[in-house]
């Protein structure tokens, strides 16, 4: 079931940040993920952040699992199973494509899939922002809670002026759930469908233990990727709020 791979570079992308890449011969598509295991320590999802011959993950440093990753050298192996769950889907059209924190790993080779996007590329500082020279085929737009650097505010906030200047096909996000249900609203106002990435903590990845569910989905076979019709964003924010209101 598992694949060894041997991690051939590590980039160091942004704060915190490193794309592993590695040699494999599955074929994933944008918006699919792996589970990645490092044996005696932990077992967790990540998404595809390079696709081709070297395919990549971009990992931020979260908790154990992710340390233990960030301290690996070239050389060093990774057992990994997938690509798992559902992926974007490509429409014809004009694309905005949101991105905040690592969720840019996400939606990186959507972005290089498309024929030329606009591109929100959101972070808290000007070190956290990822991929920022990556995309030639995209029109990149930086956006900042400081300012330090590009348009200073939320990525819903810059979208929003965007979306006031230019009609959209499709919105594709990914990154905080604040900043997901944001865009989910900015995209019932100007009526312009959505596609969001979403994250659980998954166990199997496979729709067997049930640790990803939501709402009668199981964020790891059904998603990670949702459009509206598929699952109702307003339900999102009522989960994660819990059943009295209570943030969980
Ligand atoms: C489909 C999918 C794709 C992902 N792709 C990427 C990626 O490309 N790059 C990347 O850096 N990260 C990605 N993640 C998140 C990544 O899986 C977690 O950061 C990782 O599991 C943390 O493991 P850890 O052992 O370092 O931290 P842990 O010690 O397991 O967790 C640290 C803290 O983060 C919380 N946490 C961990 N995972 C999640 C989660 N999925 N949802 C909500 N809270 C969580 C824990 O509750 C805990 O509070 C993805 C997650 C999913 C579900
Ligand atoms: S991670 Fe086990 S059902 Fe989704």
């Amino acid at each position: 079931m598992y694949r060894v791979v041997k991690i051939e570079e590590i980039i160091d992308e942004a704060k915190d940040i490193k794309t592993f890449k590695f040699r494999d011969s599955s074929s994933p598509l944008p918006g699919q993920f792996y589970m990645v295991w490092l044996p005696g320590i932990d077992e967790f999802p990540m998404s595809i952040s390079h696709i081709g011959v070297m395919k990549g993950f971009t990992v931020k440093k979260i908790g154990a699992g992710t340390s233990a990753m960030h301290a690996l050298n070239p050389g060093d192996k990774l057992w990994i199973r997938g690509p798992y769950g559902r992926g974007f889907e490509i429409v014809d059209g004009t694309a905005l494509v949101v991105g905040g924190g690592s969720g840019m790993a996400t939606l990186a080779p959507l972005i290089e899939s498309l024929p030329e996007p606009d591109v929100i590329i959101a972070a808290r500082t000007a070190d956290e922002l990822l991929f920022t020279n990556r995309f030639k085929n995209a029109n990149v737009h930086l956006a900042t809670d400081d300012g330090s650097a590009g348009f200073k505010g939320f990525a819903t906030q810059l979208a929003a002026k965007m979306l006031d200047e230019k009609k959209y096909e499709m919105i594709y996000t990914c990154g905080p759930e604040p900043m997901l249900l944001g865009m989910v609203e900015l995209a019932r106002r100007y009526d312009v469908k959505i596609q969001a990435s979403l994250e659980r903590l998954m166990k199997c990845g496979i729709g067997i233990c049930d640790s990803c569910s939501i709402n009668g989905y199981r964020v790891c076979v059904d998603g990670p990727v949702f459009s509206e019709e598929l699952f109702s964003m307003d339900e999102l924010g009522r989960v994660r709020r819990g059943p009295s209101g209570k943030k969980m």
